[in-house]
Protein backbone atom coordinates (compact mmCIF):
# COMPACT_ATOMS: atom_id res chain seq x y z
CA UNK A 1 0.00 0.00 0.00
CA UNK A 2 1.30 3.44 -1.03
CA UNK A 3 0.15 5.90 1.73
CA UNK A 4 1.00 9.06 1.98
CA UNK A 5 1.26 10.50 5.86
CA UNK A 6 0.84 14.74 5.69
CA UNK A 7 2.26 16.00 9.31
CA UNK A 8 4.82 13.10 9.34
CA UNK A 9 7.58 15.33 10.95
CA UNK A 10 5.35 16.38 13.97
CA UNK A 11 4.90 14.67 17.21
CA UNK A 12 2.47 11.89 16.63
CA UNK A 13 2.93 11.50 13.00
CA UNK A 14 6.77 10.43 13.01
CA UNK A 15 5.35 8.09 15.49
CA UNK A 16 2.89 6.94 13.44
CA UNK A 17 5.15 6.62 10.10
CA UNK A 18 8.27 4.97 12.62
CA UNK A 19 5.42 2.68 13.53
CA UNK A 20 4.05 1.49 9.89
CA UNK A 21 7.96 1.06 8.70
CA UNK A 22 7.94 -0.95 11.46
CA UNK A 23 5.16 -3.01 11.97
CA UNK A 24 3.60 -2.92 7.61
CA UNK A 25 6.47 -4.49 5.83
CA UNK A 26 4.17 -4.16 2.75
CA UNK A 27 3.18 -0.37 2.94
CA UNK A 28 5.61 2.99 1.32
CA UNK A 29 5.28 5.84 3.37
CA UNK A 30 5.23 9.43 1.44
CA UNK A 31 5.77 11.79 4.21
CA UNK A 32 4.26 15.35 3.50
CA UNK A 33 5.22 18.19 5.31
CA UNK A 34 5.09 22.32 5.53
CA UNK A 35 7.78 22.01 8.39
CA UNK A 36 6.49 24.60 10.53
CA UNK A 37 7.86 25.57 13.75
CA UNK A 38 6.47 22.02 14.99
CA UNK A 39 7.40 20.40 12.35
CA UNK A 40 11.01 18.38 13.03
CA UNK A 41 12.73 16.08 10.59
CA UNK A 42 15.29 15.26 13.28
CA UNK A 43 12.10 13.06 14.83
CA UNK A 44 12.57 11.01 11.87
CA UNK A 45 16.45 10.67 11.30
CA UNK A 46 16.93 6.89 12.10
CA UNK A 47 14.51 6.09 9.12
CA UNK A 48 15.36 9.10 6.49
CA UNK A 49 16.82 6.63 4.72
CA UNK A 50 14.80 3.65 4.89
CA UNK A 51 13.73 1.60 1.15
CA UNK A 52 9.99 2.42 2.02
CA UNK A 53 9.85 6.60 3.41
CA UNK A 54 10.56 9.46 1.56
CA UNK A 55 9.90 13.20 2.57
CA UNK A 56 8.42 16.15 0.20
CA UNK A 57 8.24 19.49 2.05
CA UNK A 58 5.00 21.27 1.05
CA UNK A 59 1.65 22.81 2.18
CA UNK A 60 -1.71 20.75 2.53
CA UNK A 61 -3.55 23.67 1.79
CA UNK A 62 -1.42 24.52 -1.76
CA UNK A 63 -3.85 22.99 -4.63
CA UNK A 64 -1.25 22.96 -6.91
CA UNK A 65 1.23 20.91 -5.41
CA UNK A 66 -1.37 18.48 -3.88
CA UNK A 67 -2.94 18.15 -7.34
CA UNK A 68 0.75 17.56 -8.72
CA UNK A 69 2.36 15.13 -5.98
CA UNK A 70 -1.32 12.92 -6.27
CA UNK A 71 -1.33 12.79 -10.23
CA UNK A 72 2.47 11.57 -9.88
CA UNK A 73 2.10 9.18 -6.64
CA UNK A 74 -1.46 7.15 -6.93
CA UNK A 75 -2.10 7.26 -3.23
CA UNK A 76 -3.80 4.21 -1.95
CA UNK A 77 -4.29 5.96 1.20
CA UNK A 78 -4.17 9.21 2.92
CA UNK A 79 -3.64 10.05 6.38
CA UNK A 80 -3.76 13.78 7.73
CA UNK A 81 -2.02 14.22 10.74
CA UNK A 82 -1.27 17.76 9.31
CA UNK A 83 -2.83 20.45 11.98
CA UNK A 84 -1.72 24.07 14.09
CA UNK A 85 -2.17 21.55 17.40
CA UNK A 86 -1.81 23.62 20.45
CA UNK A 87 -5.01 25.23 22.06
CA UNK A 88 -3.07 28.34 23.62
CA UNK A 89 -1.43 29.12 19.91
CA UNK A 90 -5.07 29.12 18.61
CA UNK A 91 -6.27 31.33 21.49
CA UNK A 92 -3.53 34.15 20.10
CA UNK A 93 -3.64 33.65 17.20
CA UNK A 94 -6.38 31.20 15.12
CA UNK A 95 -5.96 32.22 11.04
CA UNK A 96 -3.25 29.59 10.80
CA UNK A 97 -5.58 27.48 12.10
CA UNK A 98 -8.44 27.96 9.96
CA UNK A 99 -5.69 27.72 6.75
CA UNK A 100 -4.05 24.39 7.71
CA UNK A 101 -7.21 22.37 9.75
CA UNK A 102 -9.90 23.73 7.80
CA UNK A 103 -8.82 24.96 4.11
CA UNK A 104 -5.68 22.28 4.09
CA UNK A 105 -8.04 19.72 4.90
CA UNK A 106 -10.30 20.49 2.26
CA UNK A 107 -7.74 20.73 -0.62
CA UNK A 108 -6.36 17.27 0.74
CA UNK A 109 -10.23 15.61 0.02
CA UNK A 110 -10.70 17.06 -3.18
CA UNK A 111 -7.65 15.55 -4.30
CA UNK A 112 -8.32 12.27 -2.70
CA UNK A 113 -11.48 12.57 -4.78
CA UNK A 114 -10.38 13.16 -7.87
CA UNK A 115 -7.35 11.12 -8.06
CA UNK A 116 -9.99 8.01 -6.41
CA UNK A 117 -8.04 7.26 -3.28
CA UNK A 118 -9.02 4.31 -1.80
CA UNK A 119 -9.05 5.08 2.01
CA UNK A 120 -8.54 8.99 3.86
CA UNK A 121 -8.40 8.64 7.26
CA UNK A 122 -8.98 12.08 8.90
CA UNK A 123 -6.62 12.34 12.50
CA UNK A 124 -9.29 14.29 14.63
CA UNK A 125 -9.56 14.84 18.64
CA UNK A 126 -11.69 14.62 21.44
CA UNK A 127 -11.70 18.18 21.60
CA UNK A 128 -14.65 18.56 18.84
CA UNK A 129 -17.20 17.41 21.43
CA UNK A 130 -16.42 20.01 23.99
CA UNK A 131 -16.17 19.66 27.49
CA UNK A 132 -17.64 16.91 29.89
CA UNK A 133 -18.58 17.31 33.74
CA UNK A 134 -17.78 15.45 36.75
CA UNK A 135 -19.45 12.27 34.86
CA UNK A 136 -19.93 10.96 31.20
CA UNK A 137 -18.39 9.56 28.37
CA UNK A 138 -18.55 10.97 25.03
CA UNK A 139 -19.73 8.38 22.31
CA UNK A 140 -19.31 8.95 18.73
CA UNK A 141 -22.66 9.99 18.59
CA UNK A 142 -21.64 12.67 20.95
CA UNK A 143 -22.99 16.22 19.64
CA UNK A 144 -20.00 18.47 18.45
CA UNK A 145 -19.68 21.52 20.92
CA UNK A 146 -15.99 22.85 20.43
CA UNK A 147 -14.96 25.12 22.30
CA UNK A 148 -11.25 26.58 21.56
CA UNK A 149 -10.51 28.06 18.27
CA UNK A 150 -8.18 25.25 17.59
CA UNK A 151 -11.20 22.45 18.11
CA UNK A 152 -13.90 24.33 16.24
CA UNK A 153 -11.33 24.27 13.59
CA UNK A 154 -10.65 20.76 13.59
CA UNK A 155 -14.57 20.11 13.85
CA UNK A 156 -15.22 21.95 11.15
CA UNK A 157 -12.32 19.67 9.36
CA UNK A 158 -14.81 16.63 10.28
CA UNK A 159 -17.53 17.88 9.11
CA UNK A 160 -16.05 18.48 5.81
CA UNK A 161 -15.09 14.71 5.66
CA UNK A 162 -18.48 13.72 6.29
CA UNK A 163 -19.53 15.53 3.58
CA UNK A 164 -16.80 14.46 0.94
CA UNK A 165 -18.08 10.87 1.92
CA UNK A 166 -22.25 11.38 2.03
CA UNK A 167 -21.57 13.61 -1.18
CA UNK A 168 -18.88 12.65 -3.30
CA UNK A 169 -18.75 8.30 -1.36
CA UNK A 170 -15.28 9.20 -0.86
CA UNK A 171 -14.25 6.30 1.65
CA UNK A 172 -12.94 8.24 4.74
CA UNK A 173 -13.24 7.26 8.72
CA UNK A 174 -12.42 9.61 11.22
CA UNK A 175 -10.26 9.29 14.58
CA UNK A 176 -10.85 10.91 17.65
CA UNK A 177 -8.35 10.85 20.12
CA UNK A 178 -7.52 11.46 23.88
CA UNK A 179 -4.55 13.40 24.68
CA UNK A 180 -1.19 11.74 23.48
CA UNK A 181 2.04 11.70 25.13
CA UNK A 182 5.73 10.24 24.84
CA UNK A 183 8.71 10.54 22.84
CA UNK A 184 9.08 13.79 20.72
CA UNK A 185 6.43 16.16 21.79
CA UNK A 186 7.37 19.85 21.54
CA UNK A 187 7.65 21.66 25.14
CA UNK A 188 4.31 23.70 24.92
CA UNK A 189 1.82 20.58 25.71
CA UNK A 190 1.73 19.80 29.41
CA UNK A 191 4.39 16.83 30.28
CA UNK A 192 7.14 17.91 28.22
CA UNK A 193 7.03 21.05 29.27
CA UNK A 194 6.74 20.33 33.32
CA UNK A 195 9.35 17.85 32.33
CA UNK A 196 11.97 19.99 31.13
CA UNK A 197 10.76 22.83 33.43
CA UNK A 198 11.29 20.68 37.04
CA UNK A 199 14.70 19.42 35.68
CA UNK A 200 15.97 23.27 35.22
CA UNK A 201 13.83 24.40 38.09
CA UNK A 202 11.71 26.65 37.07
CA UNK A 203 8.19 27.49 37.64
CA UNK A 204 5.89 24.78 36.76
CA UNK A 205 2.55 26.85 35.57
CA UNK A 206 -0.32 25.09 36.13
CA UNK A 207 -3.65 26.47 34.53
CA UNK A 208 -6.53 27.68 37.44
CA UNK A 209 -6.66 25.26 40.23
CA UNK A 210 -5.25 22.31 38.07
CA UNK A 211 -8.67 20.32 38.47
CA UNK A 212 -9.42 20.14 34.50
CA UNK A 213 -9.14 16.38 33.87
CA UNK A 214 -7.50 15.10 30.53
CA UNK A 215 -7.39 11.19 29.46
CA UNK A 216 -3.91 10.35 28.56
CA UNK A 217 -2.89 7.98 25.76
CA UNK A 218 0.74 6.86 24.96
CA UNK A 219 1.54 7.62 21.54
CA UNK A 220 2.44 4.57 20.40
CA UNK A 221 -1.14 3.07 21.68
CA UNK A 222 -2.43 5.70 19.36
CA UNK A 223 -0.16 5.07 16.46
CA UNK A 224 -1.18 1.05 16.62
CA UNK A 225 -5.49 2.55 16.35
CA UNK A 226 -4.64 4.66 13.58
CA UNK A 227 -3.17 1.71 11.42
CA UNK A 228 -5.73 -0.38 12.55
CA UNK A 229 -8.72 1.47 11.55
CA UNK A 230 -6.71 2.72 8.45
CA UNK A 231 -6.99 -0.92 7.61
CA UNK A 232 -10.27 -1.97 9.30
CA UNK A 233 -12.07 1.18 9.85
CA UNK A 234 -15.58 1.06 7.76
CA UNK A 235 -16.15 4.06 5.65
CA UNK A 236 -17.76 7.19 6.84
CA UNK A 237 -17.31 6.02 10.43
CA UNK A 238 -15.98 7.87 13.61
CA UNK A 239 -13.74 5.89 16.25
CA UNK A 240 -12.94 7.39 19.10
CA UNK A 241 -9.52 6.40 20.56
CA UNK A 242 -8.94 6.93 24.32
CA UNK A 243 -6.36 5.75 26.68
CA UNK A 244 -8.85 5.34 29.72
CA UNK A 245 -6.18 7.00 32.07
CA UNK A 246 -8.10 10.12 33.74
CA UNK A 247 -6.37 12.15 35.59
CA UNK A 248 -6.50 15.63 37.10
CA UNK A 249 -3.63 17.86 35.87
CA UNK A 250 -2.23 18.84 39.76
CA UNK A 251 -1.62 14.71 39.95
CA UNK A 252 0.17 14.79 36.59
CA UNK A 253 2.38 17.12 37.74
CA UNK A 254 3.19 15.84 41.11
CA UNK A 255 3.77 12.56 39.22
CA UNK A 256 6.05 14.19 36.89
CA UNK A 257 8.09 15.68 40.31
CA UNK A 258 7.75 11.97 41.98
CA UNK A 259 9.36 10.17 38.94
CA UNK A 260 11.68 12.60 37.79
CA UNK A 261 13.08 13.42 41.39
CA UNK A 262 13.35 9.45 41.73
CA UNK A 263 15.65 9.35 38.25
CA UNK A 264 17.48 12.34 39.11
CA UNK A 265 18.18 11.60 42.70
CA UNK A 266 16.60 14.68 43.71
CA UNK A 267 13.88 15.61 46.25
CA UNK A 268 10.51 15.24 45.06
CA UNK A 269 9.48 17.70 47.61
CA UNK A 270 12.05 20.43 45.91
CA UNK A 271 10.47 19.20 42.90
CA UNK A 272 6.67 19.78 43.76
CA UNK A 273 7.20 23.53 45.00
CA UNK A 274 8.18 24.73 41.65
CA UNK A 275 4.33 24.57 41.16
CA UNK A 276 3.07 28.02 40.64
CA UNK A 277 -0.72 28.40 39.94
CA UNK A 278 -1.26 30.67 36.88
CA UNK A 279 -4.12 32.37 35.62
CA UNK A 280 -6.41 29.95 33.27
CA UNK A 281 -6.52 29.29 30.29
CA UNK A 282 -9.88 31.02 28.64
CA UNK A 283 -12.74 28.87 27.64
CA UNK A 284 -10.60 25.82 28.98
CA UNK A 285 -12.63 22.73 28.88
CA UNK A 286 -12.91 21.02 32.36
CA UNK A 287 -12.76 17.57 31.41
CA UNK A 288 -12.86 15.01 28.55
CA UNK A 289 -13.44 10.93 28.58
CA UNK A 290 -14.28 9.07 25.53
CA UNK A 291 -16.26 5.62 25.36
CA UNK A 292 -13.91 3.45 22.90
CA UNK A 293 -16.28 0.23 22.21
CA UNK A 294 -16.36 0.81 18.44
CA UNK A 295 -12.16 0.61 18.20
CA UNK A 296 -11.94 -1.98 20.62
CA UNK A 297 -14.46 -4.32 18.23
CA UNK A 298 -11.32 -3.79 15.82
CA UNK A 299 -9.27 -5.70 18.18
CA UNK A 300 -7.64 -2.84 19.50
CA UNK A 301 -6.96 -1.24 23.28
CA UNK A 302 -4.51 0.63 25.08
CA UNK A 303 -0.91 -1.36 26.45
CA UNK A 304 0.82 1.29 28.20
CA UNK A 305 -0.33 2.55 31.51
CA UNK A 306 0.31 5.98 32.62
CA UNK A 307 3.32 5.19 34.82
CA UNK A 308 4.82 3.48 32.46
CA UNK A 309 4.44 5.63 29.58
CA UNK A 310 5.37 8.51 32.11
CA UNK A 311 8.52 6.81 33.17
CA UNK A 312 9.31 5.72 29.38
CA UNK A 313 8.45 9.49 28.21
CA UNK A 314 10.69 11.28 31.06
CA UNK A 315 13.51 8.77 30.08
CA UNK A 316 13.65 9.61 26.41
CA UNK A 317 13.87 13.23 27.46
CA UNK A 318 16.58 12.79 29.79
CA UNK A 319 18.59 11.33 27.09
CA UNK A 320 17.78 13.77 24.04
CA UNK A 321 18.81 17.00 25.86
CA UNK A 322 20.22 17.92 22.25
CA UNK A 323 17.38 17.51 20.61
CA UNK A 324 15.45 19.74 23.10
CA UNK A 325 18.06 22.65 23.48
CA UNK A 326 17.38 22.61 19.24
CA UNK A 327 13.18 23.07 19.84
CA UNK A 328 13.10 25.40 22.47
CA UNK A 329 15.69 28.09 20.55
CA UNK A 330 14.17 30.75 18.81
CA UNK A 331 10.69 30.54 18.22
CA UNK A 332 9.76 28.80 21.32
CA UNK A 333 11.29 31.78 23.58
CA UNK A 334 9.13 34.02 21.75
CA UNK A 335 6.04 31.99 22.55
CA UNK A 336 7.18 31.13 25.61
CA UNK A 337 6.99 34.94 26.59
CA UNK A 338 3.77 35.35 24.91
CA UNK A 339 2.00 32.84 27.00
CA UNK A 340 3.69 32.51 30.35
CA UNK A 341 4.95 36.19 30.68
CA UNK A 342 1.39 37.63 31.38
CA UNK A 343 1.03 35.04 33.92
CA UNK A 344 4.53 36.12 36.04
CA UNK A 345 6.11 32.90 35.03
CA UNK A 346 8.96 33.54 32.48
P1 LIG B 1 2.25 18.65 15.97
O1 LIG B 1 1.93 20.10 16.14
O2 LIG B 1 3.33 18.05 16.79
O3 LIG B 1 2.60 18.35 14.44
C1 LIG B 1 1.89 18.90 13.37
C2 LIG B 1 2.69 18.64 12.10
O4 LIG B 1 1.92 19.15 11.00
C3 LIG B 1 4.04 19.37 12.07
O5 LIG B 1 5.03 18.49 11.58
C4 LIG B 1 3.80 20.53 11.10
O6 LIG B 1 4.97 20.94 10.43
C5 LIG B 1 2.79 19.91 10.16
N1 LIG B 1 1.97 20.92 9.48
C6 LIG B 1 1.34 21.99 10.03
N2 LIG B 1 0.69 22.70 9.08
C7 LIG B 1 0.92 22.06 7.89
C8 LIG B 1 0.50 22.28 6.56
N3 LIG B 1 -0.26 23.34 6.23
N4 LIG B 1 0.89 21.42 5.60
C9 LIG B 1 1.68 20.36 5.91
N5 LIG B 1 2.12 20.11 7.15
C10 LIG B 1 1.73 20.93 8.14
O7 LIG B 1 0.87 17.91 16.20
P2 LIG B 1 0.55 16.49 16.88
O8 LIG B 1 0.39 16.70 18.33
O9 LIG B 1 1.49 15.48 16.35
O10 LIG B 1 -0.92 16.23 16.26
C11 LIG B 1 -1.08 15.55 15.03
C12 LIG B 1 -2.55 15.45 14.72
O11 LIG B 1 -3.21 14.76 15.77
C13 LIG B 1 -3.25 16.80 14.59
O12 LIG B 1 -4.19 16.71 13.56
C14 LIG B 1 -3.95 16.98 15.93
O13 LIG B 1 -5.10 17.79 15.79
C15 LIG B 1 -4.30 15.55 16.26
N6 LIG B 1 -4.41 15.22 17.68
C16 LIG B 1 -3.39 15.48 18.54
C17 LIG B 1 -3.48 15.08 19.88
C18 LIG B 1 -2.37 15.32 20.88
O14 LIG B 1 -2.55 15.05 22.06
N7 LIG B 1 -1.21 15.81 20.47
C19 LIG B 1 -4.64 14.42 20.32
C20 LIG B 1 -5.69 14.21 19.41
C21 LIG B 1 -5.55 14.59 18.09
O1 LIG C 1 -7.54 16.12 23.83
C1 LIG C 1 -6.76 16.07 22.67
C2 LIG C 1 -5.98 17.35 22.53
O2 LIG C 1 -4.97 17.31 23.52
C3 LIG C 1 -5.38 17.54 21.14
O3 LIG C 1 -6.40 17.65 20.20
C4 LIG C 1 -4.47 18.76 21.10
O4 LIG C 1 -3.81 18.83 19.85
C5 LIG C 1 -3.44 18.65 22.20
O5 LIG C 1 -2.66 19.84 22.25
C6 LIG C 1 -4.10 18.41 23.55
O6 LIG C 1 -4.83 19.60 24.00
P1 LIG C 1 -4.82 20.08 25.52
O7 LIG C 1 -5.14 21.51 25.54
O8 LIG C 1 -5.64 19.17 26.36
O9 LIG C 1 -3.26 19.79 25.87
P2 LIG C 1 -2.17 20.65 26.65
O10 LIG C 1 -0.99 19.78 26.82
O11 LIG C 1 -1.97 22.00 26.06
O12 LIG C 1 -2.86 20.85 28.08
C7 LIG C 1 -3.26 19.74 28.86
C8 LIG C 1 -3.92 20.30 30.12
O13 LIG C 1 -2.93 20.98 30.91
C9 LIG C 1 -5.00 21.34 29.84
O14 LIG C 1 -6.04 21.18 30.79
C10 LIG C 1 -4.29 22.67 30.07
C11 LIG C 1 -3.26 22.35 31.13
N1 LIG C 1 -2.00 23.13 31.07
C12 LIG C 1 -1.32 23.16 29.89
C13 LIG C 1 -0.16 23.88 29.77
C14 LIG C 1 0.60 23.93 28.46
C15 LIG C 1 -1.53 23.78 32.20
O15 LIG C 1 -2.13 23.74 33.29
N2 LIG C 1 -0.37 24.50 32.07
C16 LIG C 1 0.32 24.60 30.92
O16 LIG C 1 1.37 25.30 30.88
Amino acid sequence: MKLLVTGGAGFIGSNFVRYVLGERPDWEVVNLDKLTYAGNLENLKDVEDHPRYRFVRGDIADRELMDHLFSEESFDAVANFAAESHVDRSILDPTPFLRTNVQGTQVLLEAARKYKVGRFLQVSTDEVYGSLGETGRFTEESPLLPNSPYAASKAAADLLCRAYHRTYGLPVVITRSSNNYGPYQLPEKLIPLMTLNALEGKPLPVYGKGENIRDWLYVEDNCRAIALVLQRGKDGEVYNIGGGQELRNIDVVERICELLACRIGRDEGELKALITFVEDRPGHDFRYALSCDKVRRLDWSPEVSFDLGLERTIDWYLKNWEWVGRVRSGEYKEYYERIYGPRGVT
